[in-house]
């Protein structure tokens, strides 16, 4: 038996990735009226992602089940020190605290800039039973990141603006102990992120893996 698929948490992501999936409709009217380039550019502009999240401040927009299943296994090898660029509702953050859980304790440091959401992160982790485990940022990443990061980092998550992955990355690079895994979601939406990633010469292995997952190893 894990966190994961034990009482208050398995009823708990499975009630909010039920929600999630019924707020699609809101999704598409937040965004209505963008044709697909507009789209586009603005997943790939480093400016205009606050408009785009603004829009969707009532929005989950979590990862996949099978991302947080991965999440969760991959943290699972020990992992003590977790950081994530995008809370939202906290459904990702739920399953990496679950994991901290089950190796014994840890410390995940989110950070997510649309207050609502940040409350709504709080209460649900309060409900999974995890918000020891977790210390949220409200602000921008590239303020709240900058600072006050623990020394090692086992794992990073990348869910934030996508074209900011590059910024958001060089705050954290020289803190990812070797072995340490990078899950960027979406990260199709910033070549210059996956460039940097699978270049040999920038010290880490990267594969993607299903329709949304880049998941990357920091070598040394
Ligand atoms: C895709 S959602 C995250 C979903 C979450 N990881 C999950 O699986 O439940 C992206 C979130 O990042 C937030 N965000 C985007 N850019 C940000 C930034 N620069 N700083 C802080 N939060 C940001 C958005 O408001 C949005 O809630």
């Amino acid at each position: 038996m894990t966190t994961l698929n034990t009482t208050p948490l398995a009823p708990l992501l499975e009630r909010l990735f039920h929600e999630a999936a019924e707020a699609s409709p809101a999704m598409s009217a937040a965004i209505a009226g963008f044709s697909d380039e507009e789209r586009a550019q603005l997943m790939r502009s480093k400016s205009g992602y606050l408009d785009l999240y603004a829009r969707l401040k009532d929005v989950p927009l979590p990862v996949s089940r099978e991302t947080g299943a991965l999440l969760y296994m991959l943290a699972r090898g020990g992992a003590r020190n977790i950081v994530e660029f995008g809370t939202s509702f906290g459904i990702s953050t739920l399953h990496l605290a679950a994991a901290l859980r089950d190796n014994g304790g840890g410390r995940l440091v989110t950070t997510e800039f649309e207050p609502s959401k940040v409350a709504r992160a709080r209460r649900n982790l309060e409900a999974g039973g995890l918000a020891d485990l977790v210390e949220i940022r409200e602000g921008d990443a590239l303020q709240t990141l900058a600072a006050e990061l623990p020394d090692s980092i086992d794992l990073l998550l990348l869910d934030g603006a996508k074209a900011l992955y590059p910024e958001i990355l060089a705050l954290v690079e020289s803190r990812l102990r070797p072995g340490a895994f990078i899950v960027a979601d979406n990260a199709d939406h910033s070549p210059e992120y996956l460039a940097h990633v699978r270049s040999p010469a920038s010290g880490y292995m990267s594969v993607p893996f299903g329709d949304d997952v880049e998941l990357s190893m920091r070598l040394g």
